[in-house]
């Protein structure tokens, strides 16, 4: 349901005295048959435009980028996942392979920020390649040319990649990226001369024969009814269904807001629901025909756009939009997300080195970055944690993991911001009920911070906090987490306005 905030002032403040007074109640057992899953361990992924993965995979010394490392790492360790990391875009689908340039690539994106094909043409260099050697134990989602379709230089630009990316270490070919954007684009246009690529791809690299490996349209955020899974595999997947490992869609959740209101609007958990709406009948096609085929959403942002407050696009608001997007996203069966990376002051989770060309853009851990540990934690170790939605309101949601049918945790998100200043911020109560007879006691770990929803700083998951400083490694800075006992299987619980919590069952 959906209040038009706009009207009636008098009858809304009247309402909120009594909301106060009356706290949701929320019935933690009722999801455990709905619950998706097992999420894969692997679900928080990480993506890279083409250019910025250099800079995020090596330091100012030319060494292996070791805070970018441990920030991976620091997600993943906690599922016991795979690192998968995309990387592509744009700016790497125009570009073109150099065997003889000495520059991994012509322009650093330190330097000449993200490439815009319209203005620049990206080239790179061999020396690129190396740094696909700086993730140890990571696996990649290497995206190759597609939109000139100049065959020879996709395969020149694979053999490069391939050379350093070995067998262990790659997930998937991603052929272009964005073809709803192409000028030649139509279905079936894009759809022959994915198969063509691919079949040339095979052809050079035989040990690929067989194999699943490609992942397919990558159609862009907000146009996936430019090309539905059904009709991409209907019309063409089909005959090729074996090399086929991921099915990939773009999703952005909306354009740089302009004022404080439009971030509140941009974040609304019915809003995120809406769009990811969207992808339900992708995924239950996939899951009733090609169980082996995974559904991705490779390339993903809070927001899109220039300008703007970087408030708006990179602060606590935008990292608990994050948590409440993905745990959606698991609970309606989607496989993984990559969290998309470029080196400019924007959207990212970190800055991995300084820049020439950026002026406020140092080495820094970015507030988005929170959400990772936060949902790879809700996932857990194990690879059997099943997940449903237990509470679906505008400004508050709330997600239950569960292990072999058994609650395990909870979370609740707060997307109601409160105010801009991040003074008097308020508290919403939520009952749990039907908790399990067994359960005395529930763990209650918060990610927020003081200065409220447009934080840039002092922002803790945990108690923990990850910075340049330290690394990458997480530092326990603050002791915000708190034990509950429980009695008659029902407990109520207090998350204040722009935050998030996690319950330890
Ligand atoms: C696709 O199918 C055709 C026809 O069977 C085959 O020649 C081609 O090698 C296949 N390509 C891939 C990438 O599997
Ligand atoms: C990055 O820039 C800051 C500010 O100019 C400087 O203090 C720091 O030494 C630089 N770091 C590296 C690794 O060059």
């Amino acid at each position: 349901m959906r209040y038009d905030l706009g009207k009636s002032s008098i009858l809304l403040s009247s309402l909120i005295v009594l909301a106060a007074s009356k706290a949701t109640t929320i019935n933690v057992s009722s999801g455990s048959k709905d619950a998706k899953g097992p999420v894969d361990p692997s679900f928080p992924g990480f993506a890279f435009e083409q250019a910025s993965f250099y800079d995020y995979a090596f330091d100012e010394c030319g060494k292996p980028n070791a805070f970018s490392q441990n920030l991976i790492k620091s997600v993943l360790d906690r599922t016991g996942g795979t690192p998968l990391l995309r990387v592509g875009g744009t700016s790497g689908d125009h570009a073109q392979y150099n065997a003889d340039q000495k520059e991994p690539v012509s322009c650093r994106a330190t330097a000449c920020g993200p490439f815009i094909p319209q203005d620049k043409t990206l080239k790179i260099g061999p020396s690129y390649f190396e740094a696909f050697k700086n993730f140890p134990g990571a696996k990649y989602e290497f995206m190759v040319p597609f939109d000139r379709k100049d065959l020879d230089n996709t395969l020149a630009w694979t053999a490069a990649g391939l050379k350093v990316i070995d067998k262990e270490a790659l997930y998937a070919i991603e052929i272009g990226n964005e073809p709803n954007f192409y000028s030649w684009w139509s279905p079936k246009a894009y759809l022959d001369k994915f198969m063509e690529f691919a079949t040339a791809i095979t052809e050079k690299h035989p040990s690929l024969a067989g194999k699943r490996i490609f992942q397919s349209l990558d159609v862009a955020s907000g146009s996936a009814e430019k090309l539905s899974t059904e009709k991409a595999f209907a019309d063409k997947l089909n005959q090729n269904v074996s090399s086929i490992k991921q099915i990939a869609y773009h999703y952005y959740q909306s354009l740089a807001p302009e004022n404080y209101e439009g971030l509140q609007k941009s974040i609304l958990h019915t809003d995120t629901t809406r769009r990811l709406s969207g992808f339900e009948d992708d995924i239950k096609y996939l899951r009733q025909h090609h169980q082996d085929i995974g559904f991705v959403l490779s390339e993903v942002g809070d927001n899109l756009g220039k300008g703007g407050n970087l408030a708006f696009r990179n602060s606590l608001a935008t990292a608990i939009w994050a948590i409440d997007f993905q745990l959606h996203a698991m609970s309606i069966g989607v496989d993984r997300v990559n969290f998309q990376q470029i080196y400019k002051p924007g959207f990212c989770m970190w800055e991995p080195v300084n820049s020439t060309h950026w002026d406020i853009a140092t080495p820094m851990v970015r507030p988005n970055y929170y959400s990772q540990p936060f949902v790879a934690d809700f996932i857990g170790k194990g690879g059997r944690t099943k997940v449903a939605s237990i509470l679906s309101e505008e400004k508050l949601a709330a997600y239950a993991a569960y292990e072999d049918g058994k609650l395990a945790r909870i979370a609740i998100v707060n997307l109601n911001l409160g105010k801009a200043s991040g003074e008097d911020r308020k508290k919403t109560d939520i009952v749990l009920d039907d908790l399990a007879k067994g359960v005395e006691s529930v763990t209650v770990h918060q990610l927020n911070s003081p200065h409220g929803s447009l934080a840039q700083t002092d922002i803790t998951y945990k108690g923990l906090e990850w910075s340049f400083e330290s690394k990458g490694l997480q530092k326990q800075v603050r002791d915000d987490s708190k034990t509950v006992n429980i009695k008659g299987g029902k407990v109520t619980i207090s998350i204040e306005e722009a935050s998030a919590i996690i319950l330890e069952v």
